[in-house]
């Protein structure tokens, strides 16, 4: 059997084709523009994603079936008879709806985490489909109309591509709108944000079967970091990967156990078809590659194997810090206001030890994942990591310090398109290629954590006291 996994990112779009030989290669990738039409704003157009879903496909050759991951959140509204988009696709690190979410109060806060686990955060779906039916003429014609469409991308380009109106468990529970226990829309949080409940798609599992696009069927259709959780094999409660993407995410099994810990999110890992759910806790940073694609941008390094080539103290020991809260922070400090800050600089600091303090930055923001994680589930001594990040082995290495973890790095990084084929059902245990480790030593010390805190700190209140004066 031969399958093309595709993996529609938030940076671009990558087809592997994977087979029961034991193969995997890259078919193919596609990067797709974003935009910022207002700061704090951030949105792709969602007729160019599918046209590099359908490129790629067709530039793949002849597969057997086909399985796609998502990125998770992002959503959009489309016109159920026409199926074309009547909004653009807000992305996951979009924060429009942030004030508006700020004032519906604690009462709310405490009914969408007692139902979907997840607090009020404009990075899920259900802020930002209602913000579409207000501010979207077309979108509130559709409604009235009774043609109107709201989902996740998956549910878009299975619509479009397969004439399927569906999404998966684990997609659904990104929303905000899941009821995460029964694994159903939640009257309750649909009524709470204004989404129209009969305007969503039908709920799935995973590997329930999506349709066909010209005769391929779709075997699997899941969220992208719970497809690189099956993809780094962990299956056992405690196993943990981090994916270094856009954002970076670090996803750890529960089991069959929903956890709601405090400060981190509960999420479906998967519902595969007569087995039940499984759960995982989820942290993420908003910004990791996105820091990186950022800081090249601004001229702070040029090529990729600078970011290998450090050498004495870190910069954090020498004082020199960056918090990339470019999008404010995440998990755990869930601050949208939060600034991005440099900080520690003097005469003597130059270009390399700036771009040094930004991988430590993702580094110490993941690690905080990590630690707030150990407190409400006994974690492994080993996590998986995967993604471009992953590949720079002072990262790694400062990374399994940071975390006291030993930090595996397999030499093929495309974890969410393996987990894509082993939803499949292909042996997928000899394709994630050799793997490095990185044991945990002293490169960071306590005390570097503590600077690390402050910055934090300092970033979260340098917008507030920016807002206090007007
Ligand atoms: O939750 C957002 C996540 O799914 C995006 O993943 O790989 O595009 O950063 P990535």
């Amino acid at each position: 059997m031969r399958i093309a996994a595709i993996d529609q990112g938030t940076t671009s779009t990558r087809c592997l084709l994977v087979d029961d030989a034991g193969q995997c290669a890259l078919a193919g990738a596609r990067r797709h523009a974003r935009y910022h039409p207002q700061a704090g704003w951030v949105e792709h157009d969602p007729e160019e994603l599918l046209r590099n879903i359908i490129a790629l496909l067709e530039s793949a050759g002849p597969v057997d079936a086909i399985a796609i991951c998502n990125q998770g959140e992002s959503c959009l509204a489309w016109d159920a008879q026409t199926r074309q988009p009547l909004s653009p696709v807000l992305v996951w690190q979009d924060a429009r709806t942030a004030t508006a979410l700020a004032q519906m109060g604690e009462a709310a806060e405490l009914r969408s985490k007692r139902i979907s686990g997840l607090p009020l955060d404009p990075y899920f779906s259900a802020s930002k489909l209602a913000w579409m039916i207000r501010n979207i003429p077309a979108v509130a014609a559709a409604l009235e109309q009774g043609r109107l469409r709201l989902g996740t991308t998956d549910a878009f380009f299975l619509d479009r591509l397969c004439g399927t109106f569906a999404t998966d468990w684990a997609t659904a529970s990104r929303t905000g709108l899941l009821d995460i226990e029964s694994g159903q829309w939640s009257a309750d949080l649909c009524a709470l944000h204004g989404v129209p409940i009969h305007c969503l798609p039908e709920i799935r599992a995973v590997d329930a079967g999506f349709g066909a696009i010209q005769g391929i069927p779709v075997k699997v259709s899941i969220v992208d970091q719970q497809a690189a959780l099956y993809g780094h094999q962990c299956r056992q409660r405690g196993d943990g990967k981090i994916t270094f993407g856009t954002g970076a995410f670090f996803l750890a099994l529960t089991g069959a156990q929903g956890l709601k810990p405090a400060d981190l999110l509960p999420t479906i890992a998967w519902k595969k078809q007569d087995e039940a759910a499984c759960y995982a806790i989820e942290g993420g940073v908003y910004d990791a590659g996105a820091a990186l694609e950022w800081a090249r941008r601004i001229g702070l390094y040029s090529a990729l194997e600078e970011l290998d080539q450090f050498e004495g103290p870190t910069a954090i020991s020498r004082g020199i810090v960056f918090v990339p809260a470019l999008s404010g922070l995440a998990a755990p400090y869930w601050d949208r206001h939060a600034a991005p800050l440099f900080i520690g600089m003097n005469h003597a600091t130059e270009r390399r030890d700036m771009i040094r303090a930004v991988l430590e930055g993702i580094a110490m923001l993941t690690a905080k994942l990590v630690a707030t994680a150990a407190l409400s589930l006994p974690l492994g001594t080993r996590i998986s990591i995967d993604g471009g990040l992953s590949q720079s082995r002072y990262f790694a290495r400062f990374l399994a310090s940071a975390c006291q973890k030993t930090i595996s790095v397999p030499s093929m990084y495309e974890l969410s398109a393996l987990g894509l084929a082993s939803l499949c059902g292909l042996d997928i245990s000899r394709m994630a290629g050799a793997i490095t480790t990185h044991e945990p030593d002293r490169l960071v010390s306590q005390h570097d954590h503590a600077v690390f805190a402050e910055a934090i700190h300092r970033a979260g209140a340098w917008r507030s006291q920016l807002v206090a004066r007007g």
